[in-house]
């Protein structure tokens, strides 16, 4: 009994004291940040049209020409990944189109 008393009344005080709000370790304040220039292009063709519909809603094309040489398989994955992963609204049917337009684009020394 005395315990539940005993109980009662820690509970008791320690719901009366509000919590201290910490003090902020830092405080805010306004600040600028310069981003870098964009300065990938795709280059006007058919296959570029198809991938800056497809991919630069969400990001630069810098995204896409500066990966390594990828192979077929490797771009499809890519693909498929946007648009299961980040949601990316293309169709799987337009898949086939955009890793054909993705080769064409990138390095002709690509393997
Ligand atoms: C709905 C948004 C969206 C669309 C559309 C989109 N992406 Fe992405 N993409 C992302 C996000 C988010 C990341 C991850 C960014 C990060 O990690 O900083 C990403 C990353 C990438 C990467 C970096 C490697 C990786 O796997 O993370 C490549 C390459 C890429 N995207 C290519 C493409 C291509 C090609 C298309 C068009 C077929 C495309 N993206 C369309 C959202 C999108």
């Amino acid at each position: 009994m005395r315990r539940a008393v005993l109980l009662a009344l820690l509970a008791l005080t320690a719901c009366s004291k509000p919590a201290k709000e910490p003090e902020a370790p830092f405080a805010f304040a306004a600040t600028s940040i310069t981003l870098p220039a964009e300065t990938a292009a795709l280059p006007a063709s058919p296959a570029a049209d198809r991938v800056t519909v497809a991919c630069t809603a969400c990001h630069s094309a810098d995204m896409i020409v500066r990966q390594p040489p990828l192979k077929p398989e490797q771009w499809a994955a890519t693909v498929k990944k946007m648009r299961e992963v980040y949601k990316a609204t293309y169709p799987e049917s337009e898949d086939a189109g955009l890793v054909a337009a993705l080769i064409e684009l990138q390095s002709p020394d690509a393997p």
